[in-house]
């Protein structure tokens, strides 16, 4: 291919770092002064907007975590319902839509054949269809009434990077253009504009971390289990980073919205159980702290990506980094980076292929 590593050791390192370019992509020429600029999305795209009630998202994988984080924000800045569910679900059930449903499919390849089928199914019975993609004139593409490209250019490492960071930007402005029609306040959509200008300075500067992500990889690299845990839209993000995880160091990784833990998982806590958690804000971290006593008192070792240090007292068994203040919408994007790089530098320890995974295929087209 025209794609090569340049002075990276893998893709999906060279892919990770090419975050901050991205998200710019992902943002140019459709961001208008203070609002979305929505002609992006294709013709008639207006029209369509117009008469949206609900939405009904379809994906797989990395794509389905975007699709999860997209929810909290639909409902809470468009304050309309967002239903969210796995191609491979969606299009073997009698799904009940109600009128006015815009079908929203997420993919990087736009091939994945379950992802495809569903639109297939449905589209007769929705509002309108709507990609969120990678590949340009890919099937999806072609087969969707709209569609908003993520312009992450080619992703060639098995385990999505930067599709995932660029989907959650397009979504974003998605979230926006709903949400305008239904009661956002144009001052509002203008803050979240000029937060989303932030976004590639704020990844430069999580970048920055990697050597602090790397050491702390050494903790994992002799594990068998690790548990995430998120609130809200870090939830997903857990997801996505316990996905990561188990996609290319092998080590097996479970993601709980934090709130779970004592209704199962936290059985499972001991010190061969490392727990990551995800808590940018204080008020998070608050609600969090509780539940992290309890791993600590079972003698679990707790890595924590926070918004402030001061956030939780070091102690021993407790790691702590401190990730740059990040306005609250673009924490799923931000938090995302770290999960990204430890999985990484965990896989490279254990000498795992990390652009080629066993098992898996970058794009699934056959079921
Ligand atoms: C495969 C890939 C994943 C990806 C998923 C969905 O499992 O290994 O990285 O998230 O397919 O792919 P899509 O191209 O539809 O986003």
């Amino acid at each position: 291919g025209s794609v090569d590593k340049g002075e990276y050791k893998h893709y999906m390192l060279k892919e990770i770092y090419e975050q901050p370019k991205v998200v710019h992509a992902a943002m140019e020429g459709r961001l208008g002064k203070d609002s979305v600029l929505e002609q992006a999305f294709g013709a008639g795209a207006g029209e369509i907007f117009d008469q949206v009630k609900q939405v009904q998202i379809v994906a797989c994988g990395t794509s389905y975590h975007a699709g999860l984080v997209a929810k909290y924000w639909i409902e809470d800045l468009a304050g309309i319902p967002c239903m969210v569910e796995v191609a491979s679900e969606f299009r073997y059930r009698r799904v009940v839509l109600p009128p006015g449903t815009l079908f929203i499919s997420i993919s990087q390849s736009g091939e994945t054949a379950d992802t495809l089928a569903a639109l297939r199914e449905i589209r007769d019975r929705v509002l309108a269809s709507l990609t969120i993609c990678n590949v340009p004139g890919s099937s999806l593409v072609r087969e969707s009434d709209l569609c908003l490209m993520t312009n992450a250019g080619p992703e060639i490492g098995v385990a999505s990077t930067k599709a995932f960071t660029t989907q959650l930007v397009a979504l974003l402005q998605t979230t926006l253009v709903l949400g305008r029609r239904h009661g956002l306040k144009p001052e509002t959509e203008a803050r979240i504009v000029e937060e989303l200008k932030q976004l590639p300075g704020l990844l430069e500067r999580v970048l920055g971390l990697d050597p602090a992500i790397e050491k702390m990889s050494e903790a994992f690299a002799e594990k068998h289990h690790a548990l995430f845990l998120g609130r809200g839209t870090l939830n997903p993000v857990a997801m996505e980073g316990a996905l990561k995880l188990k996609e290319i160091s092998y080590i097996h990784a479970e993601a709980y919205a934090a709130g779970e833990l004592k209704h199962g998982p936290l059985a499972l806590v001991d010190k061969d159980m490392p727990v990551v958690t995800v808590a940018p804000r204080n008020e998070m971290l608050d609600k969090l702290k509780a539940n992290l006593q309890e791993v600590r008192a079972r003698g679990g070792e707790l890595f924590v990506f926070a918004g402030s240090s001061q956030a939780v007292e070091p102690e021993e068994g407790v790691q702590v980094l401190e990730l740059p203040p990040v306005p609250g919408i673009l924490e799923p994007i931000v938090y995302t980076v770290p999960l990204q790089l430890l999985s990484y530098h965990v896989a490279v320890l254990k000498g795992t292929d990390v652009d080629q995974p066993r098992n898996l295929a970058k794009s699934v087209t056959v079921e």
